[in-house]
């Protein structure tokens, strides 16, 4: 069977580490877009590149926008270090980015059978549904890891891929083009501790890959842990991806999907309304609500220690 093909816009990240790992073994990765979110465009980039040297990848990147359409950026280094991958030692990228015309190459790499994947803020997609409304109509879907039914990570109500561009969000989610929306509701189902790590079957043979991956989880749980008090880690990226490669895994349903813009406590969250009404004209929006958690997991851990085969 033919394997996916995935566009993968994001802004690595340890969580979106995972998910461009996974992407490429699950899906064919035509290409990787940038945006600022965890970190600064020239850091997503950079490690968007390096990411791609471990898997010895030659994915195109092109670089994206660098600050939000109306917020001032707000880069999550409490999480994810001031280079976007807590300063895990990585060689230098062996290339330069493809180009720094992201959202050209996301309005021209359209195809009916392509999905786009968004596991940072959207402001990239916003811009390209700026210039391009019909853009929707001409992919597969857009995958978002974004946004929650209720609460939030960055606030009690905004989850941070929405919170840092809101305004993009907003054209995004009321274009009600096809969207599978992996809120934290659906991605705190997936969580990785310490303790499961100790546990994993490693049949991989240690390498430069293993080592990385080994750090990333170290230093994203050691953050969160000193953070939360919980020494464990969302698998919120990886779930964008899961949800377009092993669809049968997860259950989505047809959600009017707002974003609030203006609320003094509220700026960046998701209104998912969830109300039942006659006559309602379903949504082209889907939102996350079940995961076989246990599945992913098994995935993930194949993947990343090499107990699977080639997909
Ligand atoms: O809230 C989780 C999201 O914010 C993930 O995409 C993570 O990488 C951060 O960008
Ligand atoms: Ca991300």
């Amino acid at each position: 069977m033919n394997k996916p093909r995935l566009i993968i816009d994001t802004d690595p990240g340890h969580d979106d580490a995972i998910a461009l790992i996974l992407a490429h073994h699950f899906a064919d990765v035509l290409g990787i877009t940038t945006v600022a979110g965890n970190t600064s465009i020239e850091n997503a980039t950079r490690n968007a590149i390096r990411i791609c040297d471990l898997l010895g990848s030659e994915t195109p990147v092109h670089r994206g926008a660098a600050a939000p359409l109306a917020a001032e950026p707000a880069f999550a280094s409490e999480v994810h270090g001031t280079d976007g991958l807590g300063g895990i030692p990585l060689p230098e990228p062996s290339r330069s980015e493809t180009s720094d015309r992201a959202v050209e190459y996301l309005l021209e790499a359209v195809d009916p059978d392509v999905w786009v994947v968004a596991v940072g803020p959207l402001t990239n997609i916003a811009h390209v549904l700026t210039q391009d409304k019909s853009w929707f109509e001409r992919i597969a879907g857009l995958s978002v890891m974004g946004g929650a039914p209720h609460g939030g990570n960055v606030t009690a109500t905004a989850e941070f891929n929405i919170y840092f561009d809101p305004e993009a969000a907003d054209v995004v989610f009321s274009a009600n083009g096809k969207t599978l929306m992996s809120g934290l509701n659906l991605t705190h189902q997936v969580q990785i501790s310490e303790t499961e790590l100790k546990e994993v079957d490693r049949a991989a043979p240690d390498s430069a890959r293993t080592q990385f991956i080994d750090q990333n989880f170290a230093r994203i749980i050691e953050r969160l842990g000193d953070l939360t008090g919980s020494p464990e880690v969302a698998m919120h990226d990886p779930c964008a991806v899961f949800a377009v490669t092993h669809p049968e895994l997860f259950e989505f349903l047809p959600r009017d999907v707002m974003i609030e813009l203006n609320g003094t406590l509220t700026r960046g969250m998701t209104v998912v309304d969830e109300r039942k009404r006659v006559g309602r004209k379903p949504s082209k929006v889907a939102v996350g609500y079940e995961v076989n958690a246990e599945a992913v997991k098994g995935l993930i851990f194949d993947v990343l220690y090499g107990n699977s085969q080639a997909s």
